[in-house]
């Protein structure tokens, strides 16, 4: 039925806007705090896995310890890239964007599913442990080959985040880096209608398949206001190179009317309720890995822009040393967010096609009207 309501107020970028319900999870703007499936991430940290919470996203609850054991064998089962993907990987231009390339090995993986088209609840569940599983495995392989070395394999005996790092340099983590990089995993797992996950949710809407809204999402993720923000923070903090280069950085930013990476937020009215989390795992990490100094300049910079603009920091802002000091390259920094991401995008793909309505919302018209065309040799 088509819409007969005149739009009578235009919210641009749909500020303010809810464009429909979900019961995965509530970014709460006014208390900054942040509801998976009803549980608060402050209770979350530091109790359950990515494993864990990724299935609670996908499941609607936390698993027993039985389907936890099969949940955690579907993922470890999909880790390893089918050789035909592998080889398209390295056929690629190995120094592109890592997202531009993630973008397009989705894509090829997709076409080596049989079950491609299906849109089942069961395929779908499927499709999602795949992907969340190979792309993590795909983000070591892009890196090790920008590198110049051979992607590793995925082992089976360890945790997701154990073995990212594992296949990223070629040796086990410590206990603290892969609790620190499975903490980053949960607290980005999953945050409500966000750019990239209404994206999978429009395409979703039109009951295309799943990987096409996954590469959709990606596509969105990729932008420097949303996912690739954490990468832009690390150059900043870079660029900045030392603590008392803080206060003559943010003045010129100012003066610039340029935006300060990592820093504000759509929803959010005061600090990201990841961010305390975020800065807690970059100051130990940074202890550890005498990388602390990237950590010295960020509290800084954190302290001065919310002084000079009174901005809060979000998920981006500490998420930069905190890879840093894991080793993983800037340039990987946006594809770390989309694995992360991959289990939220599944769940609300799911959540889109079980309960569907196409998503297509008004314009209001403001070009011109009643022009006559005219012969061309008169135009
Ligand atoms: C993520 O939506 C999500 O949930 C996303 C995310 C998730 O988990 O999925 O949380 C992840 O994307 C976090 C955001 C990462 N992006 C950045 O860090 C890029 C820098 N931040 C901004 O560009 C901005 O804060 C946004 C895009 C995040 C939000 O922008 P809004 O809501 O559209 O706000 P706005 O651009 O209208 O700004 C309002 C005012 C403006 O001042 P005036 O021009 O009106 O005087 O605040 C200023 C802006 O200039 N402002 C900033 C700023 N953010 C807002 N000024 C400088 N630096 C900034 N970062």
């Amino acid at each position: 039925m088509a819409s007969t309501i005149e739009p009578i107020e235009v919210r641009k970028g749909l500020e303010g806007v809810i464009a429909g319900d979900t019961a995965i999870c509530h970014v709460d703007g006014e208390r900054c705090q942040l509801i998976y499936r009803g549980y608060n991430i402050d209770d979350l940290i530091g109790k359950v896995s990515y494993e864990e919470v990724s299935y609670l996203l996908l499941y609607a609850s936390l698993p027993k310890r039985s389907q936890l054991s099969d949940w955690t064998d579907q993922l470890v089962m999909h880790r390893a890239i089918e050789p035909e993907v592998l080889s398209v990987l390295k056929s690629l231009p190995v120094h592109s964007d890592p997202m531009a390339l993630l973008r397009t090995l989705i894509s090829v993986m997709a076409l080596y599913d049989p079950e491609e088209e299906s849109n089942t609840v069961e395929s779908n569940r499927r499709k999602a442990a795949r992907t969340i599983a190979k792309t993590a495995t795909l983000v070591a392989a892009i890196s090790r080959l920008a590198q110049g070395h051979e992607p590793i394999s995925p082992r089976a005996d360890n945790s997701h985040a154990a073995n990212f790092l594992l296949m990223l340099h070629g040796e086990p983590p410590s206990q603290e880096q892969a609790r620190a990089l499975d903490t980053y995993f949960v607290l980005l797992a999953e945050h409500g209608f966000n750019a990239s996950t209404f994206t999978a949710r429009t395409v979703s809407g039109t009951q295309s398949d799943f990987y096409s809204s996954i590469v959709a999402a990606i596509g969105s993720l990729k932008g420097p206001l949303h996912g690739a923000a954490g990468r832009k923070a690390m150059e900043t903090l870079i660029e900045i190179g030392s603590p008392d280069q803080v206060e003559s950085f943010v003045q010129k930013t100012l003066a610039d009317h340029k935006r300060f990476m990592g820093f504000g937020h759509r929803v959010y009215k005061g600090d990201d309720p990841r961010g305390k989390h975020l800065k807690a795992l970059a100051k130990g990490l940074g202890i550890e890995t005498e990388q602390g100094r990237w950590f010295t300049i960020a509290e800084r910079m954190q302290e001065a822009v919310f002084k000079a603009k009174g901005l809060h920091i979000n998920v981006d802002f500490y998420s930069a040393p905190l890879l840093q000091a894991l080793g993983i390259p800037t340039e990987l920094f946006t594809a770390m967010f989309a694995c992360a991401r991959m289990a939220g995008w599944s769940a609300h793909i799911l959540e889109q096609t079980l309960d569907n309505r196409l998503i297509r919302p008004l314009a209001r018209y403001v070009g011109p009207r009643e022009l006559r065309v005219v012969p061309i040799d008169q135009r």
